[in-house]
């Protein structure tokens, strides 16, 4: 039995199951089992669900946050409505998406016609969670799918961040390799406790893991490298030699996949 006939064959029993219980991706699994170990979605939240295209973990967070609950998804892509949903189509790294998504927050606008649930006068909630399981095109070449995915990350924690409370929790997949660890490090000096977890459901089918990331604090402890998590991520890359500052053109080069870089004689 060949790894990649057993891959499939996993990735069509999470299939199956997925269409059997209603679910639009088997993805919705991976999500089912994060909530069950660590329980980051509580009844009543306000939980952003960014790359929710087509709707696997929407539907999961709507469950889990019930009818007193609001969840909003936001996705490149337009998603089919999913019932006690807010869906925006946008760029989560874009301004306007941010600011489409406070508007929502403060409930002063309809995006699907619908209006939304009262969610506290005058002053904005935020979300109490932040699961992202977003995921840029894949080029089929590792390194440079796991070093775009890795800076699309640190843009969804810069841009999402400020819309998480303090004591919120946030998830994230994200590629094993080079750099993973200076957004590792960026997220535990923002959240008391950070852990990576492999959901069983996407045991064996990728190097991908989950960041969970649990109790925003107030603000980031001291002795953090950047003023964001992007920036963090560079001074990491560049400390370990991966990409350099103004550099040269280089004669001999290491691959990776952030950037060429001049091989160290
Ligand atoms: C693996 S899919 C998400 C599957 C989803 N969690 C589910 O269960 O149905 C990853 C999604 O991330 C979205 N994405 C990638 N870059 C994005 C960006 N900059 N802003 C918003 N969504 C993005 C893609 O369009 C894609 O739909």
């Amino acid at each position: 039995m060949s790894k990649r006939w057993f891959q499939e064959h996993q990735r069509d029993t999470w299939r199956r199951q997925a269409r059997s219980k209603g679910y639009r991706a088997r993805s919705a699994f991976k999500l089912k089992q994060i909530q069950e170990k660590f329980t980051l979605i509580r009844e009543g939240d306000l939980v952003l669900d960014v790359g929710c295209h087509p709707g696997g973990w929407t539907q999961v967070s709507v469950e889990e946050t019930g009818s007193n609950g609001l969840v909003i998804g936001i996705d490149l892509l337009a998603c089919a409505p999913v019932d006690g949903a807010h869906l925006v189509i946008g760029d989560v790294t874009d301004k306007i998406s941010q600011e489409t998504i406070l508007e929502l927050l403060q409930g002063g606008s309809k995006v699907d016609g619908s209006t939304l649930p009262e969610i506290g006068g005058d002053e904005t909630r935020l979300f109490n969670t932040i699961v992202s399981d977003i995921s840029p095109r894949l080029t089929g070449q590792y390194d440079r799918d796991q070093a775009i995915s890795l800076e699309l990350v640190a843009m969804v924690f810069d841009f999402t961040l400020p819309l998480l409370a303090t004591g919120g929790s946030f998830v994230t997949k994200i590629f094993q390799g080079t750099g993973i660890e200076g957004v590792v490090n960026a997220a535990k000096q923002r959240f008391s406790r950070v852990q990576r977890f492999s959901p069983e459901a996407s045991r064996n089918s990728s190097s991908e893991v989950f960041l969970i990331c649990k109790n925003k604090l107030p603000k980031p402890k001291k002795g953090f490298r950047g003023t964001t998590v992007a920036q963090e991520l560079d001074s990491h890359l560049e400390s370990e030699g991966i990409i350099q500052s103004n550099e040269p053109e280089p004669e001999t080069e290491v691959k990776s996949g952030f950037r060429r870089i001049p091989k160290k004689e």
